[in-house]
Parts: structure tokens; sequence; C-alpha cells
């Protein structure tokens, strides 16, 4: 495995490979490698001849006063576990050189990154804004066949499928499921800062999303939310957003249409943002033989 670790680098692997007839993935991450991001790295390797893995903690993604500082780090470990699934190069690259002096552009999928964790009571669109504008470049700057992303970040896979789309990249965009401690709880890099306690209760998170699909499947969609809503707040978890909306526009979702629903939820435990998310499936009438 080979580390990039600036952008000239970066572009003479393009080079190279773009002279060649061989299938390319990339797995863009911010490192502090869990399952989630591991399984994205073997769908890479079981699917394209060659796999580049960004590593690069994103600066424009975090508002002022988020855990850009303190955002876990461990690139000796990273580089293991990639090397491990079998990844050919990691790109990581240094904030000077991603965004040089006189940097001034910006990609911005509007509408979509307005709701949920692009809220102004949330992360804020500026988030989406930092996401799709790294994702871009990295986009270019690789040129895969096939670009990796988790549905644990559902909001975050929606808006770059759109940018994808719009922008007419060529890369297909590949969305996997989340990956999940034995409790339940959704893994993430984030993980990393609960204390015994809050871990303990953070598993009220992904319960609250089971028992609104429990409740959805007996009685709709406004009792199974006023359930799942119910359950966090009794594990002492306030959210800040406890959604149900349409998976491919983020309107909200009113349940009427029979089409899949989202259910998208994000809460401070102890200080700690998490996120995690069930996808509905109503049921059809006549589909039960
Ligand atoms: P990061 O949080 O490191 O996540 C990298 C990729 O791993 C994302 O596509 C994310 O959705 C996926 N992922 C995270 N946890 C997962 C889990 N439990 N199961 C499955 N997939 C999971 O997301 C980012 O980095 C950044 O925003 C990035 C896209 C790299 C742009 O900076």
């Amino acid at each position: 495995m080979k580390v990039l670790r600036t952008a000239a680098e970066m572009r003479a692997l393009r080079d190279e490979l773009r002279g060649q007839p061989l299938t390319v993935g990339l797995v863009p991450t911010m490192g502090y490698l869990h399952q989630g991001h591991d399984s994205l790295l073997a769908a890479a390797r079981a699917e394209c001849d060659v796999v580049v893995m960004s590593l690069f903690v994103n600066p424009t993604q975090f508002r002022p006063g988020e855990d850009l500082s303190t955002y876990p780090r461990d690139e000796e470990r990273d580089f293991a576990i990639a090397e491990a699934t079998g990844v050919d190069y990691v790109y990581a690259p240094q904030p000077d050189d991603v965004y040089p002096s006189g940097f001034a552009t910006k990609v911005e999928v509007e509408g979509l990154t307005e709701v949920l964790c692009g809220s102004e009571t949330s992360r804020g669109p500026g988030h989406f804004r930092g996401v799709t504008t790294i994702v871009a470049k990295l986009l270019n700057a690789v040129d895969p066949d096939f670009a990796y992303f988790g549905q644990k970040d559902a909001q975050q896979a929606t808006v770059i499928r759109r940018m994808a789309e719009d922008l007419e990249f060529r890369a297909k965009i590949v969305v996997l499921p989340t990956v999940r401690e034995p409790d339940g709880l959704a893994m993430s890099s984030r993980n990393a800062y609960l204390s015994p306690q809050a871990r303990e209760r953070a598993t009220a998170i992904w319960a609250s999303l089971q028992e609104t699909e429990a409740v959805f499947a007996e009685a709709g969609l406004e009792p199974a939310l006023e359930a799942g809503r119910r359950h966090l707040e009794l594990a002492g978890i306030t959210p800040e957003y406890f959604e149900a909306r349409y998976p491919g526009t983020l309107d909200p979702a009113d349940g009427r249409s029979g089409d899949p629903i989202l259910v998208a939820v994000a809460a401070k435990v102890d200080g700690t943002r998490l996120i995690d998310n069930i996808l509905l499936e109503p049921e059809h009438e006549g589909s039960t033989p």
C-alpha cells in the first residue's frame, strides 16, 4: 500500500491509471477507521481493480465551536486497517495543499442541505457546503469509476448523489448499509468520545428507531414518531431532530404515498453529537401472500 501526501502525487497516479483498463474505487474518509469504514473498503476491494482511500479531516465541514481540533486521529492504525483490507493507495493530503491561499470555490447543493443536519439549529448548511466541496475535489483528483459512502450519513449520501448527478461526475455513487455495534449503536469515529455511562445511554438512539419501526407497522407514521421520541426522552436524550422524510428529496414524509420513509435522528449524548436513521418500508396492500 502506498501513501500519497500531496495533490501532485495524486495527479501523477491519476494520469498513470487513466492510460490503463482498470476500474478505480474511491472511499473518502476522515480516518479513525472502524468497521463501518472497513465495510466500504471491502466492497471497493471486491468490485474494483484499484482501491484508493482518502484520509483527510476536512476543516471546512466543521462549524466554529465544533470538534475539528479534537477529532480523533490515529494515522498509523488507519494505515494498518486499510492495508489489511487491501487498499492500494491512501491519499492523505495536508490542508494547505487542499485549500491553498486564494482558494475561493464552493460547491453547494440547494434545498437538500437546508434541513435535518443542515438546518441552522443543527450543523447549518455550511457543513454540507464543506462536504460537497471536498468530495467534488476528491472525485476530480482521483477520477474513480465508483465512490463509496455509508447510509449512516443518509443525508450526506443524498446530497452527494444529487451533486454527482447535477455536475455530471463520471463516478457511480455507491451507498452501503450502516454497520452497528452488537448492541445496535451505529459505529462512528465520534463514539470514541463517549464515557462508559454515555456509551450505555447512546444505545437508546437505535432502540428508539427500532421502536419507531415496530409502531409504524401497527399504527402508522405519527404514533411511530411519537413512540420513538418518547423512547429517547425516557433515556434522558433530547434530540436535535427526530424526523420522517422521503429519502430522495428529503421532503417531509406524511406516510400517505406508500414510498419508503427515512426516519433520521441527531442527538447529543453528554455533549457528543450522534446521528442515526432507519428506512421504513410501508407494507403495500395485497403484497402479503
Ligand atoms: P467519515 O465520518 O470518516 O465517514 C467516511 C464514510 O464512512 C462515509 O461515507 C460514512 O457515511 C461512512 N460511515 C461512517 N460510519 C459508518 C457506519 N457505521 N456504517 C457504514 N458506513 C459508515 O463522512 C465523512 O467522513 C466525511 O464527511 C467525508 C465524506 C469523508 C467528506 O469529508
